[in-house]
């Protein structure tokens, strides 16, 4: 098969790098140009990362001697050269909106990491196995930006990747509400320990914008859409506290849920359902898909951050410790890979559903 031409655009950043590692050896997706600023333009890629390199596995062979485009200067010259980018950047809001809205005008579709156009209206915020039916708006968002081939996709904020699709399959017992603390990883902020010394043996009770995020984006994800818009759903409604801890990838929550009275299934029940639930990525066995969605363990002390992160390589969410609630019904804690299956890795499934749903066609 020939392979799609993709463009990762913050192709220096944490989650650029991501982006890089995922496409060596992809069987579908062909890694063609990286970009970012201007500051690493022009430079050869392993020059422009440099020290930065923050993955595990060495920085791949067939990404080292491409030279880093401008993203902005040069979008024209890229959406040329490429059936479609990832974007994943450091700018602010507005700038980003432009900038993504500027490729997706270009022609070329835009699978974004950035939370600037999560909350557009014809934009859908998707994770695969949830809500792969909201793509459909695309229709509607092309014939706003005047396009044929051009749109914006995202994904959701990666704090609540592990506890959406945990409280999904159990949304239809009546499931109301649900409170969550998260212990999110210091690569979430872009950062290592090496660049974030003060995280060393630290725990900061704040990340800016998160617990909004991770309280009203599972609206929109569990909504309906409606005339070429969403409607946001009315609840399971979720509050959030978010907390940096000293992990160097992981996002861990603890989440307590509440049913409607006299509708709490058992503990065994809930178990059955996280074991049979799958999506679209599953029915179409998309390359990054994992096998089992929702991993129950059955120890008292997993999922464990370091240990389980990289179940499936990093797109499995993981559960642990289901157990009834004094004040709420159960309590349990669930763990996703932040880079993985919180950006990157969730981005490039989207991607893979984008073409197999013929969305992203070769340019
Ligand atoms: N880290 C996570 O777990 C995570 C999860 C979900 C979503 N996100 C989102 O993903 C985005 C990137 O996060 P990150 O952690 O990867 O950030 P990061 O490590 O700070 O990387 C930022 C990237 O943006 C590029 N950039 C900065 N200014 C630019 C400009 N004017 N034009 C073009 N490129 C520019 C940088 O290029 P240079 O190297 O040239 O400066 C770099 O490639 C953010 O919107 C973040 O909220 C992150």
């Amino acid at each position: 098969m020939e392979k799609y031409r993709v463009g990762v655009i913050g192709g220096t950043g944490m989650v650029g790098q991501r982006f890089v590692s995922l496409m060596e050896n992809h069987p579908w997706f062909q890694l063609t140009v990286i970009a970012a600023s201007s500051r690493s333009a022009g430079k050869r890629y392993e020059d422009a990362v440099g020290h930065r390199w923050a993955m595990a596995t060495p920085l791949p062979q067939e990404a080292k001697d491409i030279i880093v485009m401008d993203a902005e200067a040069d979008a024209e010259k890229i959406a040329g050269m490429v059936d479609f980018v990832f974007c994943a950047v450091d700018m602010k809001k507005e700038e980003i909106r432009a900038l993504e809205e500027k490729y997706a005008k270009l022609e070329c579709p835009v699978v974004s990491n950035n939370s600037a156009h999560r909350w557009t209206e014809d934009v859908p915020m998707v994770i695969p196995e949830i809500n792969s039916d909201h793509i459909k708006i695309i229709d509607a968002q092309r014939k706003r930006l005047g396009t044929k081939r051009g749109f914006i996709a995202v994904k959701s904020n990666c704090s609540l990747q592990s506890y959406v699709p945990a409280l999904h399959p159990l949304k239809k017992y009546g499931l109301e509400k649900a409170l969550v603390c998260t212990y999110q990883a210091i690569s979430g902020a872009g950062k290592t320990f090496e660049t974030w010394p003060e995280m060393v043996d630290n725990v900061i009770p704040y990340i800016g914008g998160e617990e909004e995020k991770s309280e009203q984006e599972p609206l929109k994800i569990w909504g309906t859409l409606e005339d070429g818009k969403f409607v946001n759903a009315k609840g399971p409604s979720i509050t959030a506290q978010c907390i940096r801890v000293a992990a160097s990838d992981g996002h861990m929550a603890a989440c307590f849920m509440k049913f409607a009275d006299g509708k709490a299934p058992s503990m065994d029940q809930i178990k059955a359902d996280w074991a049979a639930f799958s999506g679209k990525p599953q029915e179409l066995n998309l390359p990054s898909a994992p096998k089992q969605f929702l991993h129950y363990f059955e120890e008292d002390n997993r999922p464990q951050t370091k240990l389980d992160r990289m179940l499936e390589n990093g797109m499995v969410v993981s559960i642990g410790r289901l157990r009834p609630d004094t004040q709420y019904d159960y309590k349990f804690v669930c763990l996703s890979h932040n880079t993985l299956r919180g950006a990157a890795g969730g981005a490039v499934l989207l991607a893979e559903l984008l073409c197999a749903e013929g969305y992203i066609t070769k340019a």
